[in-house]
């Protein structure tokens, strides 16, 4: 009797801790390093300096909610709870010089392991946007 109640005691303590573990902010932590390193590439189709044409890089748009979401020419690049299954952070951890390694060996400042750690702990706490949702804040940047 005594064993059964403490099972049941660690059974609701794990759900109650589950159900509080709140994942990093995104537009805090995670939106930083995910605008430094990747927006260059993954931004809506503009105009660059000399006025050519740029478009999203494997047409995956990163700088609103809802592109982000949707991904890129492969489809879903974020599958919420599971970031062993969302490219988005895989790719930043292949080798360097593999060819789907993100960002682009020298175009762009690698995460750091701290950063791939805090992205994968959002992801797993569901992938929450949070009050983030659109372009308005991006300043679009050249090549
Ligand atoms: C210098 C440009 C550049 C930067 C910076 C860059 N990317 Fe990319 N990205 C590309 C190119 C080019 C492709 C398309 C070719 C490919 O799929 O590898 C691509 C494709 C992708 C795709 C696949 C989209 C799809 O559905 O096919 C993902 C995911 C991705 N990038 C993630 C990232 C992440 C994460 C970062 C930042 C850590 C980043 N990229 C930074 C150039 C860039």
């Amino acid at each position: 009797m005594r064993i059964h109640t403490t099972l049941i005691a660690l059974a609701s303590f794990g759900v109650a801790a589950s159900a509080n573990a709140e994942g990093p902010d995104f537009e805090k932590e995670i939106w930083p390093f995910v605008k430094n390193s990747c927006v260059k590439c993954h931004q809506p189709e503009h105009k660059d300096e000399r006025g050519r044409s740029r478009r999203p890089k494997g047409d995956l748009v990163i700088t609103n909610k809802e592109a982000f979401l949707k991904g890129g020419e492969d489809g879903a690049v974020i599958v919420a709870g599971k970031p062993e299954e969302s490219p988005f952070l895989d790719r930043t951890k292949l080798p360097l010089d593999h060819d789907d390694h993100m960002p682009p060996e020298g175009k762009a400042d690698q995460w750091t392991d701290a950063q791939k750690e805090l992205f994968a702990a959002w992801v797993k706490a569901g992938a929450d946007f949070g009050a983030w949702t659109r372009d308005a804040e991006v300043d679009i940047q050249g090549e």
